[in-house]
């Protein structure tokens, strides 16, 4: 991103607050940035057959619905359990409000890549829910890359591209992914002969094919789908719509730690597992019990989702198969952590604990 322009959480902040009492502030967070998904989606060129001249809350509908038919991966944006403003009319001075704030902070991609980063982003900043009970927070580039280094790379130079699997189980809005799609895309081999069909299109369908997500969120779910599709679509210079229906997009909307029914969490199958999990304590009791029962390896007293999440992630590898998280190091100074740290880390085979301050990167394999 080269703008110096950046997006301010404090306009976000007060954008929700004044829509609130007119439709509520799940409604006001939908709209604020649907609206925002709507200005990139047209600016970049991601949608088709828009009618002309629109400005105002029928069109974003008319947009958004328009996404969400033209790939089978999009068809959650129609949802109005993902998208709240499907059952919540704005008026136009609400919409104006919220134009003015895209208008001048920013929200589409200026440089040669079109990947929708800063629309995961503004939903941080407008989801005030999102930020406080499911510790949504975006991973940086710099974590995000590191982590892929020392599991994806060399899941990479072991397997290939053609093979290669990986997955963030706790995927928010798909930093982490999009920058494992790239990695994926652009890999070469080493000392092994090029990938067959060697196309654009072929390595862009690759990539598509190695990234897994999963999220509690159904939005973020949603929002991350959009942005792998964006991401392919911009390279090829092509509408949404124009890519085949039939390239994958992996990305569910489902409770990682409780879900048993979800095919992408199936365990011991992925090459590399990445991951900034929530790092907070479950806020409602009878969920926090039934983890508590799902992961008894790992949860004892006021035990942080941290470590649940460190049990599924190394569940979700395959033998062999690497694990990278960035976590937060509460379990290294609280009673918590003792069960975790002697009688579960113990028993990995761990080959980094990066403790930069305040969060660590614990970095394994299942033995
Ligand atoms: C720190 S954010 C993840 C950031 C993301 N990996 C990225 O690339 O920027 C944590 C995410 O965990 C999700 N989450 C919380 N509890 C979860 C659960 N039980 N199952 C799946 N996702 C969960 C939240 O919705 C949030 O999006």
């Amino acid at each position: 991103m080269s703008s110096a322009a950046t997006l301010s959480p404090r306009a976000c902040e007060r954008l929700v607050a004044d829509l609130t009492s007119e439709i509520g502030v799940r409604a006001a967070v939908s709209w604020a940035h649907a609206v925002a998904l709507v200005k990139h989606a047209t600016a970049h060129g991601l949608v088709a057959s828009l009618r002309r001249g629109g400005a105002g809350p029928d069109h974003t509908r008319h947009v958004l619905g328009a996404l969400a038919a033209s790939h089978p991966a999009l068809e959650p944006l129609a949802d109005p359990q993902a998208v709240p403003l499907w059952g919540s009319p704005i008026s136009q001075a609400g919409w104006e409000l919220i134009a003015r704030l895209w208008s001048t902070a920013p929200i589409v991609d200026d440089g040669h890549r079109v990947d929708g980063y800063r629309l995961g982003d503004a939903y941080q900043a407008l989801s005030a829910d999102a930020r406080k009970s499911r510790a949504l927070c975006q991973t940086p580039p710099w974590v995000a890359e590191l982590l892929l280094d020392l599991s994806l790379e060399p899941a990479l130079d072991d397997v290939g591209a053609d093979r290669v699997r990986m997955i963030d189980p706790a995927c928010g809005t798909g930093h982490i992914l999009v920058a494992a799609f790239h990695r994926v895309r652009a890999h070469r081999p080493r000392g092994r002969a090029p990938y067959a069909g060697a196309t654009a299109e072929r390595s862009l369908e690759r990539a598509l094919q190695a990234v897994h997500g999963v999220d509690l969120d159904p939005y973020a779910a949603a929002l991350t789908r959009y942005r792998l599709l964006a991401t392919t679509a911009g390279i090829l210079g092509s509408p949404i719509a124009a890519l085949p229906t039939s390239w994958p997009v992996r990305v569910a909307a489902a409770d990682a730690l409780l879900n048993t029914d979800e095919p992408l969490l199936h365990r011991g199958r992925y090459d590399a597992v990445v991951g900034n999990p929530p790092y907070i304590t479950v806020p409602d009791p009878q969920t926090r019990e039934q983890i508590r029962r799902a992961y008894p390896q790992v949860c004892s007293g006021k035990y942080s989702l941290a470590l649940p999440f460190t049990a599924l992630m190394t569940e979700l590898a395959r033998p062999g198969g690497t694990v990278a998280q960035l976590t937060a190091n509460s379990f290294m100074k609280r009673e918590f952590g003792k069960k975790y740290i002697e009688q579960y880390l113990s028993r990995l085979d761990l080959v980094w604990v990066i403790d930069p301050q305040r969060t660590s990167l614990v970095m394994g394999r299942p033995r």
